[in-house]
């Protein structure tokens, strides 16, 4: 979420998550240890509420991360060996864009990859970081950065097997321009996974109107609309940054339950896997190399 959602949001619950977000700044400014460390305490709270106001995150992020697994493992990125051991994903390192508080980052390193987590917002940063310095194998596995993927791409070109962002490509301005920093990060031949909500008449009445404003599940403008993506136009970004689409997902989420499921379509919430393309020259450095 922007600071822009952050701050709209605010002026509507004042005790919400995002309305501490959007405080923290203040807090910067005048550098209050103590009063800043409180506020992340309750973020933390906040972020980490299964039922609160960032439930269909948590649900979501269930359903996706077996979902991850299951597409790294059929990839044939992880290795062989581990499929059928509690860390599947050993030995798999993944890039998550947009990692807020750790939500899904923690998921997938309990699958054992070893994850590293960047995200714009600071403070989020440090929910995820406290989180992971009280759990040795989460500590061992996680590594968190304030960084957008426009700097980490800088210094970490085709470093990572695979690239995960939940929730965060509806908050870009240019779509074109966040998956292509998001496949500098990634090896040739590593997957990247995306979750947005498609725009359609009705992820703007499922999820817009009757989650944010009527059945208040999700907070207010939590979604940008505007700036959400179908799934065909989406593709179509993946192919122009080199990508090839593998599959993509639809899902949503039922309220009454507190549980997201697949969807038969593409109309509300989506998952897209692509994999970067290997090109000949690559192949060659490849076989050159062996011999
Ligand atoms: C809905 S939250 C995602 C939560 C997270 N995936 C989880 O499971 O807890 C989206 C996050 O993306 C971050 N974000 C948006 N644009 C970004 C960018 N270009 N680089 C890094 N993070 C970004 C926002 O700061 C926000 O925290």
């Amino acid at each position: 979420m922007s600071h822009t959602v952050y701050a709209s949001l605010s002026a509507e619950n004042n005790c919400s998550i995002l309305g501490i977000i959007c405080n923290m700044s203040k807090v910067d400014e005048v550098n209050l240890d103590e009063q800043k460390f409180r506020i992340i305490s309750r973020l933390n709270e906040l972020w980490w509420n299964e039922n609160g106001d960032l439930v269909t995150l948590h649900s979501s992020s269930k359903l996706l991360a077996r979902y991850i697994r299951d597409e790294i493992v059929r990839g044939g990125i992880a290795r062989a060996d581990s499929m059928h051991t509690d860390t599947p994903l050993s030995d798999v390192s993944v890039l998550e864009v947009g990692c807020g508080g750790g939500i899904l980052t923690e998921q997938l390193a309990r699958m054992g990859c070893t994850i590293t987590g960047i995200d714009v917002i600071v403070d989020l940063i440090e929910v995820g970081k406290q989180r992971a310095s009280s759990d040795p194998f989460l500590l061992s596995k996680v590594i968190y950065k304030k960084e957008s993927v426009e700097e980490h791409a800088v210094h970490n070109a085709e470093k990572y097997d695979v690239v995960v962002s939940h929730f965060c490509l509806e908050q870009s301005d240019d779509h074109n321009s966040f998956i292509n920093f998001c496949s500098k990060c990634l090896k040739p031949g590593g997957i990247i996974f995306t979750s947005t909500v498609s725009k359609t008449f009705w992820s703007w009445l499922g999820i817009v109107y009757l989650f944010e404003k009527f059945l208040k599940c999700i907070p207010v403008g939590m979604h940008d609309w505007d700036r959400c993506i179908t799934a065909g136009d989406f593709r179509q970004i993946l192919k122009r940054n080199d990508c090839t689409t593998i599959g993509t997902r639809g899902f949503y989420y039922n309220y009454f339950t507190k549980n997201s499921f697949w969807i038969p379509g593409l109309c509300l919430f989506y998952i897209t896997h692509a994999k970067k393309n290997i090109h000949e020259e690559q192949h060659e450095d490849d076989h050159n190399c062996k011999n």
